[in-house]
């Protein structure tokens, strides 16, 4: 069976302090019965790669510009950058870009097509609100954020790619969602891309993001189409992340 993979989102949280005492953390646990990808704020990737990055751990932005040649665009910063201070991946369409900073589907498939150009692996975050899974209508939602980003970018674009399912009503709440629930989204997903492509839809690796904890992630890793978990709060505590690194087998 493949590796699953666990996946840090620090988000604005942090400090090249922390960032240093995490990493060591991690490094010296050496997770090697799963993949692990930090993805910590801009400013600490440098640190986070020269920390990790020889341990084989994977680092990677939680956002970039769609733009891919440098440009006037102020604040802004591009996949390129984002690869020269080490980083190999990068979150696409977090729900709180989409939400915060009004991304739409469309800009971030264009992201997506970015990274790719850059040289870097997306990790495409898709989710639905409450309003939405109370009107039924997760699944149409989850095929339009991926199919925004098949019509842009092609099948062939989550070669290397992944996906991350995080319902926005789980994110950063407690309540992460039910296993049944994340089983029959990432099947929807993998089922979506088996439409295009049958082999690259089982290569995909599709994680789940939403109150991971140590507590939960055994149950939520043990469904079949779960292939590891985006986690936000409890990667910011080094024995919370490696107790849900250790459910990952
Ligand atoms: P959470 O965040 O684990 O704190 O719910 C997940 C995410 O936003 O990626």
């Amino acid at each position: 069976m493949r590796k699953k993979i666990v996946a840090a989102n620090w988000k604005m949280y942090g400090s090249r302090a922390m960032a240093k005492s995490l990493c060591t953390a991690i490094v010296a646990a050496n997770p090697t019965h799963c993949d692990v990808l930090i993805c910590p704020p801009d400013p600490y990737l440098s640190d986070v790669a020269d920390l990790c990055g020889v341990a084989g751990v994977g680092v990677g932005g939680q956002n970039l510009s769609e733009h891919i040649e440098p440009g006037a665009y102020t604040g802004e910063v591009s996949a390129a950058m984002l690869a020269d201070c080490g980083a190999h991946w990068v979150l696409v369409g977090h729900s709180e870009r989409r939400h915060y900073h009004a991304e739409s589907n469309e800009l971030v498939a264009r992201k997506f097509a970015a990274a790719l150009a850059g040289g870097l692996t997306p990790v495409l975050c898709v989710g639905e609100k409450l309003a939405q899974r109370q009107a039924g209508e997760t699944d149409a939602v989850i095929a339009d954020q991926v199919g925004a980003v098949l019509d842009i970018c092609g099948i062939g674009a989550f070669e290397a790619g992944m996906i991350a399912y995080e319902p926005v009503w789980a994110i950063g709440t407690g309540h992460a969602a039910t296993p049944q629930q994340v089983q029959h989204v990432h099947a929807f997903i993998r089922s979506q891309l088996e439409k295009e492509d049958a082999r690259i839809a089982r290569l995909t690796r599709l994680l789940y993001g939403g109150s991971v904890k140590a507590a939960n992630a055994a149950e939520l890793f043990a469904q079949p189409d779960v292939d590891g978990g985006l986690i936000g709060g409890a990667s910011l505590v080094a024995s919370d992340f490696l107790e849900i690194c250790a459910a990952a087998r």
